[in-house]
């Protein structure tokens, strides 16, 4: 079976652009996986995304969606597609129900009737139910006008949930949500994926949002520079060091390569520890050492010395 995205070499430079903001990016996702996206501001993610749901041209590379691809079936993709958007793209002039009934008929999920109580039954059940998993209420029959930020966001979220995509993309969707609704959101996805066997790709900020991710990708200046589980990324970025420096430096560099400790140079020695403890490592050299520290840090900390370490 074709994966759910395959992602080959794909290159997106903007009219005007000096740089690439997609620079060569590959990556498949199996049906029914669950991927996130992450990197900072101006990484290249909504880009990305963009180009997989067929609202931006490519200027290299393929893209295929379910098997097909984005240039030449744009639109079997956009039929398998669901996505929720970065920036809010609702009407102000309709109430929140009235975005969601024209969005509705524009998909042709359902016949299109001028009120809410002419709409299929089906349709209004739906509507109530999502409306209450994202804790909206009766609220979506609020003009959108008057509602807060958050609530235009569950909007949109229940929109693109409306018609069952086969692959759902969310560009960073709950950013402005507060702590309960983040939550209930995540459960109803994660009830989904089960019942519908629906593909997610997720971009985010909050590392915490990708822990439960199958595979995660990080993305910066277009590139992608870490790509795997969540916990062999962690574990890649992660990894604990001994920083270490001695005198005599030739010795201790040959202590070491007998010991057959991993090791870079740094102006000092950086050694990688994969499980040994730095007691152990330390007791092993003769050699005075002018220097000790050992590293260790959060995911979060490794995250941005990654990215650091890419601007360098
Ligand atoms: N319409 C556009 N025209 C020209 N350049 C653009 C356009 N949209 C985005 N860019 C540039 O492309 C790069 C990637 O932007 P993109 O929006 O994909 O980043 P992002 O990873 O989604 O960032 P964020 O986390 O802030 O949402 C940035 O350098 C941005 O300035
Ligand atoms: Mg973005």
């Amino acid at each position: 079976m074709a994966p759910a995205i395959e992602v080959r070499e794909l290159v997106k430079r903007y009219r005007k652009g000096t740089v690439n903001a997609v620079d060569g990016v590959s990556f498949d996702v199996e049906q029914g996986q669950f991927f996130a996206l992450l990197g900072p501001n101006g990484a290249g993610k909504t880009t990305t995304i963009s180009i997989l749901t067929t609202t931006l041209g490519l200027t290299s590379g393929t893209v295929k969606i379910a098997g097909h691809d984005v240039v030449r079936e744009a639109s079997a993709v956009r039929r398998e597609v669901g996505i929720i958007f970065q920036n809010p793209s609702l009407d102000m002039n309709l109430n929140g129900e009235e975005n969601i009934r024209f969005h509705a008929a524009l998909y042709r999920l359902y016949p299109y009737r001028p009120m809410f109580r002419l709409m299929p039954a089906a349709y209004r059940r739906q509507v109530r139910e999502l409306a209450d998993v994202v804790g909206l209420g009766a609220e979506v029959f609020k003009p959108v006008r008057r509602l807060s930020g958050g609530m235009r966001r569950k909007l949109e979220i229940i929109r693109g949930l409306m018609h069952h995509p086969k692959v759902l993309f969310l560009d960073e969707p709950t950013s402005g949500l507060d702590t309960a609704s983040r939550r209930n959101l995540w459960q109803y996805i994660s009830e989904l994926r089960k019942q519908r066997d629906i593909t997610i790709c997720l971009t985010t900020h909050q590392l915490a949002e990708a822990e439960d991710a199958d595979r995660v990708c990080i993305i910066d200046h277009g590139h992608v520079v870490a790509m795997g589980a969540p916990s062999e990324v962690k574990s890649e970025l992660v990894r604990e060091k001994l920083h270490i420096d001695a005198a005599d430096r030739s010795a201790l560099r040959r202590r070491l390569q007998k010991l057959k400790v991993p090791f870079s140079e740094d102006g000092h020695f950086v050694i990688h520890l994969d499980g040994r403890s730095a007691y152990e490592v330390v007791h092993s050299i003769e050699q005075p050492l002018t220097m000790l520290r050992t590293e260790s840090a959060t995911l979060e900390d490794a995250y941005l010395r990654l990215l650091a370490r890419e601007d360098a």
